[in-house]
């Protein structure tokens, strides 16, 4: 399975996707990761482990849709299956995501439909978690469709909120879990193991 990674920050979720692949866990291979940002931490990482990496920004185009159509021909001329969002912070359109048809992953640091939508993006997330009182958050990987955060659920995961937790140890404790369902995530699609029923992602049992 060819996955093509989006990048905006300092892609831990892609350093997971990469060891996972290493360890030989994930049956897939990163054929490209496209950066929204110059010297993001995750080119870095693509760098050391020699997967092609580019650096394509918005600003450099003079349309939503030129910036998009940039990006789905990167993709497509590294033959990617599966694009993954991997703390990638623009929004793509319509346009983008028609190009990819259930075939774009994004992974949300909040159980969905809870502390999501726009404007619900790193940070702000916990901040909303914690200000709300919240005792329980989590965890969402998601098939990427026309909305914000409204695909269908491929996978979730708990995770508890301290009474002492700040922002900064609430992300820290959310993030270690999104490296392990990342993974977990991409591994049942390469399965084939996960059919979109309406909104639903029904998980096949392993093939005997
Ligand atoms: C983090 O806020 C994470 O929760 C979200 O994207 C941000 C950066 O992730 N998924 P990464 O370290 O760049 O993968």
């Amino acid at each position: 399975l060819k996955l093509g990674v989006l990048v905006s920050g300092g892609g831990t979720n892609l350093q997971s996707i990469i060891d996972h692949i290493e360890s030989g866990y994930l049956p897939a291979e990163i054929a490209v990761v496209i950066s929204s940002k110059e010297g993001a931490y995750a080119l870095e990482r693509a760098k050391k482990h020699r997967i092609p990496a580019y650096v394509v920004k918005r600003k450099d185009f003079d349309s939503q849709e030129k910036y998009e159509d940039e990006m789905i021909e990167l993709l497509r001329r590294h033959h990617v299956e599966l694009v993954v969002l991997a703390g990638f912070i623009k929004v793509l359109s319509p346009h983008f995501v028609r190009a990819f048809p259930n075939r774009i992953m994004n992974i949300h640091p909040a159980l969905i439909p809870s502390f999501c939508g726009k404007g619900f993006y790193g940070e702000k997330v916990h901040e909303a978690v914690l200000n709300y009182g919240a005792k329980i958050t989590g965890v969402t990987v998601h098939f990427v469709d026309e909305g914000t955060d409204t695909g269908p659920i491929i996978l979730q995961r708990a995770v508890a909120v301290e009474d002492d937790d700040t922002p900064d140890t609430l992300a820290a404790r959310v993030l270690k879990e999104e490296h392990k369902i990342y993974p977990e995530a991409i591994k049942l699609y390469a399965e084939g193991r996960l059919e979109i029923r309406g909104r639903r992602v029904i998980i096949k049992s392993k093939r005997r």
